[in-house]
């Protein structure tokens, strides 16, 4: 107390403590870097796995004891038992997708044991309808046919689902649990205006609130109010919250490659928006970045490489998308577009993964920077013609040569493998973490 009778600022009830430090794994790339396998190597110590944005676009992909797991709305982490896994208010729910995802993994092994118990939702979350993932095949179609080159979406809904929420007409959980008359009206308004845009779209109202009514009961139980929740997590007890990013920084609907972007916050920022938590609750950033490029979609990829290279990479990494099973693009790592992400998010550290895909290549580019008309640029540029169009400058890093997949510490990578990772890191200025040599739990080298 001081002498005018004031509390002491930091014991006054409106300044709390930091409280319990968050920690984030986050796409570096175009997506499908490894996050999966990121988080649920984190999740071995964690308490509390959270999704803060996107929806069933994400394809994360969990090998344990040689299963193959993928979750795309359910936070990889659930498959420890002893985590609750919880989705926040910034992602964007399809309540047939989520239980279907969940019953296709639960098929596979006994790793979602009790999942229903264990998984918590903010009643702040979007509904996804089917009418939106309608819209979004039909938006599609129509970009092919006005502008002759679509954006080579996921059909998720997600561009429109993300649409109705800033247009604010969308319908959230909270409604969903509240008076199903009043919701079945806000419902039946929407999918109106979406019929009247799009006359050729058929949209069957009454058997999608039919199969929305029998979701009420099972969700229950697992809705709460999310900033509450999220509020006792980060000041109880110590526990360890992780943060699963899906897509990634390129993908980002502000920073990335716009239009050819997802439609959610996919950086640093959409933590603290997708959960409702403050940026002061943030620990580690880990940035997670594969060893080469990939991209799914259209859109501009300056170091790809449409040629035996790309084909090798494609093949060896087994690069075919989690969601759609569309073939993923492939090309060299570009450190440009790494040092872009790191500014956004401030990474502590990075995981590289698949850097086994890499072992059979005499030789390995890395793109350093890029150049415009001549000039080096110190940005990167947020124009897609000017993106198209840049010259990326590389350096040429001797292969390996072998096989690093048996490799369980950096000691063991062979030398040039180990002159590759510390060219990521020094070329970045973030120290990397973990390097991955395969698809398993244990094939993951922790550095420090
Ligand atoms: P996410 O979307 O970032 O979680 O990544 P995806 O699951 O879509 O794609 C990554 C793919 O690479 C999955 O099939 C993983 O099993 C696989 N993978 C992850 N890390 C490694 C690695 O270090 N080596 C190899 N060979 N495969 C890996
Ligand atoms: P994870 O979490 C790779 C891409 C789509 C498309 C664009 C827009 O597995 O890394 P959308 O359906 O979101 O409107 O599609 O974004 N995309 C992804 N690409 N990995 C993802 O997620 C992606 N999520 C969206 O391919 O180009
Ligand atoms: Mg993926």
């Amino acid at each position: 107390m001081s002498e005018s009778g004031c509390q002491e600022p930091a014991t006054r009830p409106g300044i709390p403590s930091v409280g319990n430090r968050v920690t984030v794994v986050l796409g570096a790339q175009w997506g499908d870097e490894g996050k999966g396998k990121v988080v649920d190597l984190l999740a071995q110590d964690a308490d509390m796995v959270c999704r803060c944005q996107g929806g069933n676009n994400a394809g994360h992909t969990v090998v344990v004891d040689s299963v193959e797991y993928d979750f795309h709305l359910l936070p990889s982490g659930i498959i420890n038992p002893n985590v609750t896994a919880f989705i926040g208010n910034g992602v964007v729910i399809h309540l047939p997708g989520l239980f279907e995802e969940a019953a296709k993994n639960e098929r596979k092994g006994n790793s979602l044991k009790d999942w229903e118990k264990r998984l918590i939702i903010s009643d702040r979350a979007h509904i996804v309808f089917d009418f939106h993932q309608a819209v979004d095949g039909v938006q599609e179609q129509l970009r092919q046919e006005q502008v002759g080159k679509n954006l080579g979406t996921t059909k998720k809904g997600i561009g429109p689902v993300y649409s109705t929420k800033a247009a604010r007409s969308g319908l959230r959980i909270c409604d969903l649990l509240a008076d199903f008359t009043h919701f079945s009206e806000r419902y039946k308004v929407l999918a109106r205006q979406y019929q009247a845009m799009y006359p050729s779209l058929h949209i069957d109202m009454d058997g999608e609130l039919a199969r929305l009514k029998t979701y009420v009961e099972q969700i229950k139980p697992m809705v709460r109010d999310g900033v509450h929740y999220m509020y006792e997590a980060l000041h109880g007890p110590s526990k360890n919250i992780l943060v699963e990013g899906a897509n990634a920084a390129l993908l980002d609907i502000d920073f990335g490659t716009y239009p050819f972007v997802t439609s959610s916050n996919c950086t640093v920022g959409g933590v603290c928006t997708g959960l409702g938590m403050p940026p002061q609750n943030v620990g580690q950033v880990y940035g997670v970045v594969k060893a080469y490029t990939t991209r799914v979609g259209i859109g501009a990829f300056p170091s790809e490489q449409n040629n035996d290279i790309g084909e090798l990479l494609q093949s060896r990494g087994k690069e075919v998308g989690v969601t759609t099973g569309r073939k993923r693009r492939c090309g060299w790592l570009d450190l440009v577009l790494i040092k872009y992400a790191h500014m956004i998010n401030g990474f502590t550290a990075l995981a590289l993964t698949k850097l086994d895909i890499l072992d059979v290549l005499p030789e390995i580019k890395v793109g350093v920077a890029y150049k415009v008309d001549g000039q080096t640029i110190p940005y990167f540029p947020a124009n897609q013609e000017v993106l198209l169009h840049v010259e990326v400058q590389y350096e040429t890093l001797p292969g390996w040569n072998t096989n690093t997949t048996a490799a369980r510490s950096f000691d063991e990578l062979p030398e040039n493998a180990q002159k590759y990772v510390c060219f990521v890191e020094e070329h970045v200025g973030v120290p990397v973490k973990w390097i991955g040599v395969g698809k398993s739990r244990e094939s993951m080298i922790q550095r420090f």
